[in-house]
């Protein structure tokens, strides 16, 4: 099972939501998961090598890959079905090396925040991705929403995302996320992030 994690807009919460859903996955679920790093900026790689060297054992590992290497990455990860394959995407979507990612995928998680350039980002992944793979289950996740969030502004953005995808259920913007690493999601915001994935990956995993 691939998911891939993207939106053009940079810090909506891709990495962050990656490591999130991996952690959910390996340590809450005990489900089987890799992440595949494609941000070119590596930064998942970067924080698991770090905690590595403080931690045990890996719940799961992280491996950084070029849209080159990806096709045989897959192939290997993907003989088991079950596994989950979660894509930290680039934010740039302008390479058509990343048509084979996006064709891979079974299902997006896209983050997004309610301001007007993020939505013009959302929109044109969700154009790009509907265009490419129109199979793909689309999800979106509102991200590091604030209290002074707009309820007008939302409603709006969530009318015009609903014909692409579902809108999942907010997560606040919190300070506690600055501690999340690869091998532990703090307990303050287990429970915050946890009925997001239960409603993302339920339909795709177990309950298959
Ligand atoms: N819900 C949240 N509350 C507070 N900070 C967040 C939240 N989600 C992400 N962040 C922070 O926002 C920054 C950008 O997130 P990141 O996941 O790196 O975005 P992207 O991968 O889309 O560029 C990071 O410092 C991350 O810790
Ligand atoms: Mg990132």
């Amino acid at each position: 099972m691939i998911t891939i994690i993207g939106n053009q807009k940079g810090g909506v919460g891709k990495s962050t939501l990656t490591v999130l859903a991996a952690n959910y996955l390996t340590i809450a679920m005990e489900w089987p998961a890799t992440i595949i790093d494609m941000d070119y900026q590596q930064s998942i790689s970067q924080k698991f090598e770090k905690a590595k060297v403080l931690e045990n054992e890996e719940p799961y590992q992280v491996t950084p890959a070029t849209l080159d290497s990806y096709p045989i990455l897959k192939n290997v990860l993907a003989r088991d079905p079950k596994h989950a394959i979660l894509i930290d995407l680039p934010g740039k979507l302008d390479d058509d090396g990343l048509i084979p990612v996006f064709l891979s995928a079974d299902l997006v998680i896209c983050p997004f925040a309610y301001d007007e350039f993020t939505f013009e980002s959302t929109v044109l992944f969700a154009v790009v991705l509907r265009k490419v793979n129109p199979k793909a289950e689309l999800v979106f996740v509102p991200n590091r929403i604030k209290a002074t969030a707009k309820f007008e502004t939302m409603g709006e953005v969530n009318a015009q995302l609903s014909k692409f995808g579902r809108i999942m259920p907010a997560i606040a913007d919190r300070v506690d996320f600055q501690r999340i690493t690869t091998f532990y999601t703090p307990v303050s915001i287990a429970p915050v992030v946890q009925p997001v994935f239960e409603e993302i990956f339920s339909a795709h995993l177990w309950n298959k």
